[in-house]
């Protein structure tokens, strides 16, 4: 039988605006290795997708050109040096299409947050794309691009809890019997740059003043399979808190705040400043958010269960 050449498909794309629905990521567990002769440091993660949304619509167009609204709008480039006009412009790369869309970003991820929230909006740019022009990729297809962008956005094009490897951009599934859990996050005023807190882990490291590194996802992956919060909560862990802490020392104070609210536990998310603390459910998780607001230790304090999907259309 006559078979068709993948060449020989239309690229049908769509013709209506694309809208694609993005989450943040936390790592419920983030251990770091030592940094490599490229630079980055050897992970040993599990990514986690929260429900904290960006969204990006994708509209035909003449050229390639990005707007944007809400959280940290007027405070991000929009030109080449933006994720998602990098992410745009390498699927149009690999694909051999030309890179025009009109791109709209409604930002509700904080800025430099240990949130992901640069990588979630390339990887909507990917799903987006792929979309709007037709060109039919596979998810394994964009998160193969998406390593190009950045080590999370991997990650975000597949969303759900991940096995993070290498730099990070190695992602497969954690299969668990479905369990959501109920989190807290408490967004600080002021952002933190990700390379700043590796290299002051790297400092404490050489000066023997950080905690010992967290070493195997073991223990993460096991209490995830037991779906007790109380037992996830003693499982969280992260190598870069120490290093966010020192950069940032009234984080303690949210951490401590969050605990005395009644949380199981608190961690720094990723490289911080976001800290996010796991509550029995969803009525603990508002109590423990209204009192983080209360002592005025966050700029803001939302609740978000997890896990959730990763770049989507909706
Ligand atoms: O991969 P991405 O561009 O998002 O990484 C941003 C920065 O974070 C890197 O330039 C590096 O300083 C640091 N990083 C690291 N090790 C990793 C991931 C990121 O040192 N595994």
């Amino acid at each position: 039988a006559w078979e068709p050449e993948e060449e020989e498909r239309p690229r049908l794309g769509a013709s209506g605006p694309v809208k694609v629905k993005v989450p943040a990521k936390i790592n419920l567990h983030l251990g770091v290795g030592p940094a490599r002769p490229d630079g980055y440091h050897e992970l040993s993660t599990v990514y986690h997708a929260i429900a904290l949304h960006d969204e990006l619509t994708a509209r035909r167009g003449d050229t390639l050109t990005l707007t944007m609204e809400g959280v940290g709008a007027g405070e991000l480039a929009l030109d080449d040096t933006n994720l998602v006009i990098r992410a745009a412009r390498a699927l149009a790369r690999h694909t051999g299409v030309a890179a025009h869309a009109r791109l709209h970003l409604r930002k509700q991820i904080p800025l430099a947050a240990g949130l992901a929230g640069g990588s979630a909006d390339a990887a909507a740019a990917l799903v987006a794309c792929d979309a709007l022009w037709g060109t039919g990729m596979t998810r394994d297809d964009l998160a193969a691009i998406a390593a190009e962008i950045g080590s999370d956005v991997p990650f975000l094009v597949y969303g759900g809890t991940a096995l993070g490897t290498g730099r990070g951009e190695t992602v497969s599934p954690v299969l668990a019997r479905p369990t959501t859990w109920h989190w807290v996050v408490a967004v600080a005023d002021g952002g933190l740059a990700t390379p700043a807190v590796y290299a002051e882990l790297d400092r404490l490291r050489a000066l023997r003043a950080a905690p010992p590194a967290l070493g195997s996802t073991d223990d993460l992956l096991a209490a995830l399979r037991q779906r007790d919060p109380e037992v996830l909560a003693g499982a969280l862990g992260n190598d870069l808190q120490a290093a966010a802490l020192s950069l940032r020392p009234q984080l303690a104070d949210v951490l401590k705040a969050g605990r005395a609210a009644g949380a199981l536990a608190g961690i720094v998310s990723g490289s911080g400043p976001t800290c996010v603390f796991l509550a029995y459910d969803a009525s603990e998780a508002n109590m423990i958010a209204s009192a983080l607001e209360s002592a005025g230790v966050c700029r803001e304090a939302r609740t978000a269960t997890g896990p959730v999907a990763g770049a989507r259309v909706v």
